[in-house]
């Protein structure tokens, strides 16, 4: 999973759309995309269309939070029609996930959004082995914006002020504690598309696997970003190369730098992602 694209739940002409698309993870969304009056015919139609059969994209559903009242509603709705997970937004902690899971008939895989609220971001070392369900950690700034009661999260550079360069890390930082995937956040300007390129490879670099998309047209910037390039494959095949030459040692060298055991490990898992996308075409 590299890319994941929301869709509001309610729109049938997006839906459409987004289905069509290259992303990895579609996310119905039955929260903040979707007006108040709109919720049950949301609900209604995501239904719907995940009754239909199709294995990619694969398809999520983001539910309202505890906090609304209304995911238990949500579930009822959206889990006979078999999506392939459920987001969770504004995740306060593990246990919110062990609790969701536990709402559920059969669990299904969580993605949860972890740094919505400002009580959610001194819980970001609670997800590891919150629930075997949780599978990824998304952040996101514009809810905690709000709640701390900030003008915006960006300076006038669009480089991320510091309260949201705390939650981007600590989402980093937890979701590799817990073992399950980091998760960029958006990038809400959909038009600027070397802003989004730059800041792919900055999520890219220090070690998010994926992002959230709002717009078709953000989903090949985000799955070549996410995509060990061949550059990246070549590099990581004469580490482990030489260290197979080698014998194995602790540590090599390879044009005049050292090599040791964590640079193997990332050559190694480097080109277990390369497999993945190899074989998904
Ligand atoms: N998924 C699928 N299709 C989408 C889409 C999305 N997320 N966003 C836009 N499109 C479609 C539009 O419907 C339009 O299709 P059409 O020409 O057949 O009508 C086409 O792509 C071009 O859209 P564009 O005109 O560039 O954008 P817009 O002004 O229609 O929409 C947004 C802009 C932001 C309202 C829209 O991208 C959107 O709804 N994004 C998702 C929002 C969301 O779910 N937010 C919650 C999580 S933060
Ligand atoms: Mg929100």
């Amino acid at each position: 999973m590299r890319s994941l694209l929301f869709v509001p739940g309610d729109s049938e002409r997006k839906i459409a759309k987004a289905l069509k698309s290259d992303a990895d993870v579609v996310i119905f969304d039955l929260e903040d995309a979707v007006a108040p009056d709109r919720k049950q015919a949301a609900r209604e139609l995501t239904a719907e269309v995940l009754s239909s059969p199709g294995k990619r994209p694969q398809r999520f559903v983001r539910i309202n939070p505890f906090s609304s009242g209304l995911s238990q509603q949500d579930l009822d709705h959206i889990e006979p029609a078999n999506p392939h997970g459920i987001m969770q937004p504004k995740t306060e902690s593990g246990e919110d996930v062990l609790t969701l899971a536990r709402m559920m008939n059969a669990p299904l895989p969580i993605i949860a959004i972890a740094t919505e609220t400002a009580r959610s971001m001194f819980n970001l070392g609670s997800y590891n082995d919150a629930s075997p369900s949780l599978i990824g950690l998304a952040w996101g700034a514009e809810d905690l914006s709000n709640e701390l009661g900030a003008t915006t999260s960006r300076d006038t550079d669009g480089e991320l002020t510091s309260p949201y360069r705390l939650a981007r890390n600590l989402c980093l930082i937890g979701a590799r504690a817990a073992d399950v995937e980091p998760i960029d956040t958006v990038y809400v300007n959909f038009r600027d598309h070397d802003g989004l390129r730059d800041e792919c490879a900055a999520a890219a670099r220090d070690g998010f696997t994926a992002k959230m998309a709002i717009h078709p047209d953000q989903i090949a910037i985000i799955n070549e970003a996410f995509t060990p390039s061949s550059q990246a494959i070549a590099h990581a095949s004469r580490i482990v190369e030489a260290f197979a030459m080698s014998g194995d040692p602790g540590v090599i060298s390879l044009d005049g730098a050292m090599y040791d055991i964590p640079h193997l490990k990332r050559a190694e898992k480097l080109l277990a992602r390369a497999r993945v996308y190899a074989k998904d075409g």
